[in-house]
């Protein structure tokens, strides 16, 4: 069917066939971007065959594929190789640590390395004879105890720290700490690194790491060696497994205790900031050693039916990888922002300069068919109507709103991508502003997904969230629309929302973007709007390479 052939992805991370989840394992070795990815070589679904599929990038755009790197074929994870990470160790071994679903479905922690380190792209992997290394310790449920991580490497005593998700008998999130010297043995630290302020229940693919506060990069390779106080912050993240987001909570490490703390408790992982708004999950790290830079890679899946899925023969696609920065300006989120070598894929581009987009109407950004885009656009609306606007109104939530149907006073004004001509199908990314009870502005940012599809066995939902917009400011959006996934920034990364969207009629030819401006007082000015039509990259892993 050929609604479900164009819903494939152009230039987002997918294998060849079947079902993906997690990133696992992504690292830098030997000229080559690893990538390993939860993914069940058998079907569209989930299932026990859950194993590591494995691909090669020389700059996380373009991808070769690899064979399976692991599948389930011994006791300790004949239901599936589970999430796990790679740690480049001070002598250059790697290891890799993952969890294992048993015969009896217990969780459990398994070690694994290339059997050949020579071969830069580590075809080849040996699972420790000495596995599990692991078992849950008394107190934990065998369910409960998954996606192992080494954190941090204390030279003066060569000691290693692991950390791993877990949840206690009230079911809040715990992240328990286990320290190592081989990799083989391993010692549970009374004191846990983390529990949640709320009971958000099990803690999945935990993620820790320090940010400069001046804004640049930071870090060696050996994640926590920075250590606490001046300049640094540490960020904890964790995907909860009940609400099946990823939340992350600037805060700081303390190296003596071994304890994360947030900067503010209200706003602890879990009950605040997320990577993404939207459709993205099981998120991890990796330090870039190339490139001295953070990245970050979740995975978007489906939110069409099961059926459609095996109908594709896929399921799921992987964010652009993104960098990670602390927001100098706001000292309160990250910025997140997909990494610079996708620049690369922009062939033809049109700019649009000043477009007055007047409260009720839309404007079309003629540049033909628009499945695959990269478009960076800026915004500001008219002083006279913000200052026209007294009455506060805080009741604004994307998610509960009417979304791009919605009519206020500033707002919403934005973007429709992956829109048919009549724009009776349209994906709207937006900002939506009001007062606020101190007399301030607030923006909200939001993806409305309602009118996305005239299917009806998909579920459509408005994500998105306020985002700090500074004095001075322009709203800034930049979208990548890549057929099914729309990913869209905004203020350079505050804050971010990816939608799958399963468009029936704009698709192929009939995709087109406008500007919309849904406000009833506020005459929106589009500043700028750069629009870059995106290369493929499946067909082509490396730019002058044939075909594999
Ligand atoms: C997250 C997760 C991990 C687990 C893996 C199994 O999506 O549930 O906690 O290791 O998936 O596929």
């Amino acid at each position: 069917n050929e609604m479900l052939k164009w819903q494939r992805t152009g230039y987002h991370f997918q294998p060849p066939n079947h079902f993906m989840a997690d990133p696992n394992a992504a690292m830098y070795y030997k000229g080559w971007y690893h990538f390993f990815y939860q993914y069940n070589p058998n079907g569209s679904a989930w299932d026990y065959s859950i194993s590591w599929g494995h691909a090669v990038s020389k700059d996380m755009i373009h991808w070769l594929h690899l064979p399976v790197a692991m599948v389930p074929d011994h006791w300790y994870d004949s239901k599936g190789v589970w999430s796990g990470y790679a740690t480049t160790l001070p002598d250059g071994r790697i290891i890799v640590l993952y969890t294992g679903g048993t015969d009896q479905l217990v969780q459990v922690q398994n070690l694994a390395e290339p059997a050949d380190p020579s071969d830069p792209l580590l075809i080849e992997w040996k699972k420790s004879n000495g596995n599990p290394i692991l078992m849950p310790p008394p107190g934990v449920g065998p369910h409960d105890f998954r996606d192992p991580f080494p954190v941090w490497y204390n030279e003066s005593d060569s000691t290693w720290h692991m950390l791993i998700g877990s949840k206690d008998d009230n079911h809040y999130g715990t992240v328990l700490i286990y320290t190592t010297k081989d990799f083989e043995t391993y010692t549970l630290l009374p004191d846990i690194l983390h529990k949640t302020k709320d009971s958000v229940g099990m803690l999945e693919c935990v993620d820790l790491y320090p940010v400069a506060t001046t804004g640049n990069q930071i870090g060696n390779g050996l994640e926590m060696k920075g250590g606490s106080g001046k300049g640094i912050k540490h960020v904890l993240k964790a995907s909860m497994d009940d609400e099946r987001h990823d939340y992350y909570a600037i805060g700081t490490f303390d190296l003596e205790s071994f304890s994360w703390v947030p900067d503010d408790d209200t706003i602890d992982v879990g009950v605040g900031l997320r990577y993404d708004y939207g459709k993205f999950y099981a998120s991890k790290t990796f330090y870039d050693q190339e490139k001295k830079r953070r990245i970050l890679w979740g995975y978007v899946g489906e939110v069409d039916s099961k059926a459609d899925d095996i109908l594709k023969g896929w399921a799921s696609v992987q964010n652009i990888a993104r960098t990670i920065l602390f927001d100098a300006k706001t000292r309160s989120n990250l910025l997140v922002w997909p990494v610079e070598e996708l620049d690369a894929l922009r062939t033809s581009g049109k700019e649009f300069n000043g477009v007055v987009v007047e409260p009720g109407s839309t404007y079309h950004l003629d540049v033909g068919t628009a499945t695959q885009l990269d478009i960076e656009a800026e915004f500001e609306i008219n002083k006279e109507a913000v200052d026209a606007v007294v009455e506060a109104d805080v009741t604004y939530n994307c998610s509960t709103s009417d979304g791009a149907a919605h009519r206020g006073l500033l707002g919403p004004f934005g973007l429709l991508v992956l829109a048919n001509e009549k724009m009776t199908e349209k994906t709207a990314t937006y900002f939506y502003v009001s007062r606020n009870a101190d007399g301030g502005l607030q923006t909200h940012f939001c993806q409305d997904e309602l009118r996305s599809s005239k299917a009806n066995d998909i579920t459509k939902r408005v994500v998105g969230h306020t985002v700090p917009v500074l004095h001075g400011e322009t709203f800034s959006l930049r979208i990548l629309v890549d057929h099914s996934i729309v990913e869209s920034f905004a203020q350079k990364g505050r804050a971010v929302a990816t939608s799958r969207v399963y468009p029936t009629e704009a698709i192929y030819d009939s995709t087109r973007v406008f500007l919309f401006n849904n406000a009833t007082s506020a005459t929106v000015t589009a500043k700028s709007v750069k629009i870059w039509h995106m290369n493929s990259t499946h067909n082509h892993p490396f730019p002058g390479f044939p075909a594999p």
